[in-house]
């Protein structure tokens, strides 16, 4: 009889512990996968980035990319202030002027394409003579991946201030 009571008493702590753990593991797990999954649409940053994982993205980013509604985001997310006319005069950022002509030279082995998908989501990933890292580094999570398409569609077709 002692002994009975004395397991009713000792087992019922150890069950809501436990169901307090299972429940705090799941939690913790779908988290994590949780937060996986949204950055998925980028692929890892830093050295493990190969020149195929940008074409792999970029390729899929260009799909339905369009050269006017490109041109249209770059004034509505304000790149146009540093990179063309007196932004660009006053050195605010490189001049997208040719850009079209030198974005394959920039960063070997990227493509064209890839570099600039690189400059807009890794700013810092190329020093660009005679500027200090100022591009925002707000770009990759602030842009949806359509806008991004569009945007390095409407710089490969880039001839100057005029466009
Ligand atoms: C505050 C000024 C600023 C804004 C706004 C800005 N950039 Fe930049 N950008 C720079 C600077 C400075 C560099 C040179 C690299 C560096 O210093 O980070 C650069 C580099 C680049 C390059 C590489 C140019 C080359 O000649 O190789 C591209 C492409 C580019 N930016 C695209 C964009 C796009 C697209 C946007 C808008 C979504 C944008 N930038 C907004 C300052 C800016």
């Amino acid at each position: 009889m002692n002994n009975q009571t004395i397991r009713k008493t000792s087992v019922w702590p150890v069950v809501v512990a436990g169901l307090f753990l299972v429940g705090f593991t799941v939690l913790f797990v779908s988290e994590l996968l949780q937060l996986s999954g949204d950055e998925s649409s980028l692929p890892p940053a830093g050295e493990t980035l190969t020149a195929q994982t940008y074409q792999d993205v970029v390729d899929v980013l260009l799909v339905n990319a369009d050269v006017e509604r490109g041109a249209a985001l770059v004034q509505r997310y304000g790149c146009v202030a540093c990179h063309t006319g007196a932004g660009a005069d006053n050195r605010l950022a490189p001049n997208w002027a040719g850009l079209p002509d030198r974005a394959a030279e920039r960063h070997p082995p990227l493509s064209a394409e890839a570099y600039l998908y690189e400059s807009i989501v890794y700013p810092r990933a190329v020093d660009i003579e005679g500027y200090t890292g100022t591009m925002p580094l707000i770009y990759g999570s602030q842009i949806p991946d359509d806008d991004l398409g569009s945007i390095i569609a409407y710089l490969m077709t880039y001839r100057g201030d005029s466009d």
